[in-house]
């Protein structure tokens, strides 16, 4: 799977120890974050991977700042993007299956390395299941687009 990974200056090293983490499971990472030390703007961040995200550069996003929360305030300004905050691995599943979230976020100064693998391990292993929950996408999608 190709996943786009984003980080800001919080998540340095948690950035870089789940790009390994993926990489090591086959996957491809798109690494558009950064690596310095310098205070940095998630909304930057949040958007290239968006980007990536809905032109199909890449299949799933992963963004990581301090807490999770700006990087996916800013990343659901995009149209097309469901972006989760999860700090436990149960929503990073229910995310997918249910609300067929497109990006995962979560907080680096909130869970570990080791939380940290199981929530994007959920995350990338569950599937949207449809149905009723497809409908209620479409409403999501509706108000995106003013029509609702
Ligand atoms: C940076 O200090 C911090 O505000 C940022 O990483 C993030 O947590 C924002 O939501």
């Amino acid at each position: 799977m190709n996943i786009a990974i984003g980080n800001d200056h919080a998540a340095v090293e948690l950035k870089n120890h789940i790009k390994k983490y993926l990489e090591e499971k086959g996957h491809c990472v798109i690494d558009l974050g950064d690596n310095g030390t310098a205070r940095l703007d998630y909304p930057v961040y949040a958007k290239k991977v968006a980007d990536a995200v809905v032109t199909g550069q890449s299949d799933l996003g992963v963004l990581i700042c301090g807490t999770g929360i700006g990087m996916s305030l800013a990343a659901n300004k995009v149209p097309g993007i469901r972006a989760a905050v999860c700090s436990e691995p149960y929503s990073a599943r229910l995310t997918r299956q249910h609300n067929n979230a497109n990006i995962i976020a979560f907080g680096a100064r909130v869970v570990g390395p080791a939380m940290a693998e199981m929530i994007v391990d959920e995350f990338l292993n569950a599937e949207f299941e449809g149905g009723r929950h497809q409908r209620r996408i479409d409403m999501i999608t509706a108000i995106e687009q003013g029509n609702m």
